[in-house]
């Protein structure tokens, strides 16, 4: 399950398959069947990321309401340093490796200190990080990038990798995850540590709900065009006829749940086929389909998460403004 890229510095990239032959139109078709199935109808949010959605997350990346890239982006700026010295990392570990600029600042930082060795992007498309990683093995001389194609929700074997290792989980990704599940992510990435070896998790902080409401409400509408090129994946895919004008993007906050939940309205009655599920399901007016969760944390909440899986916080830094942090967790 190895293979070696072509070209100068590609000849330092090469890709390890752990999806291997996964079917992931079957995978879709049965996540799809059981979310319409259900009593709350839902689809997980990681289907929103082919070509198109990719883009307009870039774009959601750069509104003026969404603030969450540019708060980590500056954690990172004014502490890169300092976390990946703590841990000495030689290894960065990155799962669902986002924009190249937050990778760029830790890989800079462990090359400043002279200990960068191997950078190792986690990502289900192998497409989606090729060409980045091929940039960043052309510009980081002796760089090893080694790419695993893998769900970030199926346990990893990272034996290949060394130490001491930094495993990045940026961007308030783990947001996604419903309180079980993100518990048993942290369980999993703690598997895949030694002692001396560092966890780096952006979580997004609880806030004013009109700011995080606004965060995925945005006046350009470019969250509500990413929230329904959903159901054009599903079109494309499964050969649905959903029709985008009938569903209006709505997003959330619930207190109790400290989360921002995003929905699809059905704006009138209507019968939708999905034709690889022979399936066809009526939506009424107002109902919703739901399509991501975003948690929002505390320090207390996430200490907790990150005890409860088995670590231990080493360091917590906010952003100047206090609404996102980058926290790192080690063993015992
Ligand atoms: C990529 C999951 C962190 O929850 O803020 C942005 C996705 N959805 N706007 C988030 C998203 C709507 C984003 N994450």
């Amino acid at each position: 399950m190895h293979r070696r890229s072509t070209g100068t510095a590609g000849e330092r990239v090469v890709v390890r398959d752990v999806l291997g032959r996964r079917d992931r139109r079957a995978e879709l078709a049965q996540d799809v069947h059981g979310g319409l199935s259900g009593r709350v109808r839902q689809i997980p949010p990681k289907y929103f990321y082919d070509a198109r959605g990719s883009e307009l997350f870039e774009r959601i990346t750069g509104l003026p309401e969404y603030y969450l890239t540019r708060a980590e982006t500056e954690i990172l700026q004014d502490h890169a340093l300092d976390l990946v010295a703590e841990i000495g990392a030689h290894v960065l570990v990155e799962y669902g490796s986002g924009s190249s600029v937050k990778t760029r600042l830790l890989l800079d930082a462990m090359e400043a200190r002279g200990s960068l060795e191997q950078y190792v992007p986690v990502d289900v498309s192998e497409e989606a990080v090729h060409a980045a990683a091929d940039i960043l093995a052309a510009e980081y001389p002796g760089l090893q990038v080694v790419i695993v194609v893998a769900d970030f929700d199926m346990p990893l074997d990272l034996s290949f990798a060394g130490r001491p290792r930094l495993i990045a989980f940026l961007g308030s990704t783990i947001g996604n995850f419903e309180p079980q599940a993100a518990r048993r992510f942290v369980e999993c990435v703690a598997e895949e540590l030694e002692p001396g070896d560092g966890f780096l998790v952006g979580f997004d902080l609880v806030k004013d709900r009109r700011e995080l409401e606004a965060a995925y409400n945005d006046a350009a509408g470019v969250t509500a065009e990413f929230n329904l090129n959903l159901l054009a994946v599903l079109n494309r895919e499964l050969g649905a006829d959903f029709d985008l004008g009938a569903f209006r993007h709505r997003a959330t906050y619930d207190e109790e749940g400290a989360r921002i939940e995003m929905r699809l309205v059905s704006e009138r009655d209507q019968e939708v086929r999905i034709g690889a599920l022979g399936l066809a399901v009526h939506f009424e007016a107002g109902e919703a389909l739901l399509t991501e969760f975003s948690h929002k944390y505390t320090h207390g909440s996430a200490l907790a998460l990150l005890q409860a899986g088995g670590l231990h916080l080493r360091r917590w830094e906010t952003d100047r403004e206090g609404r996102f942090a980058l926290a790192l967790a080690g063993l015992g």
